[in-house]
């Protein structure tokens, strides 16, 4: 395959951030009087916070200013921020730390495109704040997943032509980025549509696969 960097999704592929956005939402929702649940939360993932909470909002009728929807996403943040204080190494997910370690010990490279504009504080939070080759995140891009931008700045920064990458996604809209870019593609949980599968990265040998 000639694959010389593996670039990993954050929330829902590295740690376990997925559940703490939702509880975000939910507790936002809930003060707003808006119905929100985990299966309107699933198309949420990948997404940029504002177009997550445009969502949202579809299922209220009443018509928000931009200044209103800033203060909601700001809200929202403020109680995920409160909830990733808590994160620590043991939330990276079952899998990670042994795949991430293989491929550095072989020389393949490796790098996270996250659509989280906290990345910083959760790679912070669980002791991998220096572990990555290149960081690249909702801060440093304009468009968010399914738009192959933050893959494509992972590859620039890494210096890695994106045919050479692979990228490992939770999300559909993160499978459609990493496609878009003309890059390799792993799902893992619920993602669809990509060249490669697994329920998790437990029993996944990503240097294997990549070798081969
Ligand atoms: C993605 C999550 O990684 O980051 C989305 O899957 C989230 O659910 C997005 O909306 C933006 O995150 P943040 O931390 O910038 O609000
Ligand atoms: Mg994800």
């Amino acid at each position: 395959m000639d694959i010389k960097a593996v670039i990993f999704d954050l929330d829902g592929v590295i740690v376990t951030t997925d559940d703490c956005h939702y509880t975000a939402w939910k507790k936002m929702a809930d003060d707003e009087g808006i119905y929100f649940d985990r299966k309107i939360n699933e198309r949420l993932r990948g997404v940029s916070r504002m177009q997550s909470l445009e969502i949202v909002l579809e299922k209220s009728d009443k018509a928000y200013t931009e200044q209103e929807k800033l203060a909601l996403a700001a809200k929202k943040n403020a109680y995920y921020v409160d909830l990733i204080q808590k994160l620590t190494p043991h939330d990276v997910l079952g899998g990670v730390m042994k795949n991430l370690e293989t491929l550095k010990e072989r020389g393949i490279k490796i790098a996270i495109g996250s659509s989280s504009k906290n990345t910083p504080i959760i790679l912070n939070r669980i002791g991998l704040a220096d572990y990555f080759d290149a960081v690249s995140d909702g801060n440093n891009i304009k468009n968010s997943k399914p738009d192959p931008e933050v893959f494509l700045k992972a590859a620039e920064m890494l210096n890695i032509a994106p045919e050479n990458c692979m990228i490992v996604e939770d999300a559909d809209a993160g499978i459609e980025a990493g496609k878009r870019a003309g890059m390799k593609t792993f799902a893992l949980g619920n993602a669809t549509g990509a060249d490669f599968y697994a329920k998790s990265l437990e029993n996944v040998d990503l240097y294997k696969l990549v070798s081969q």
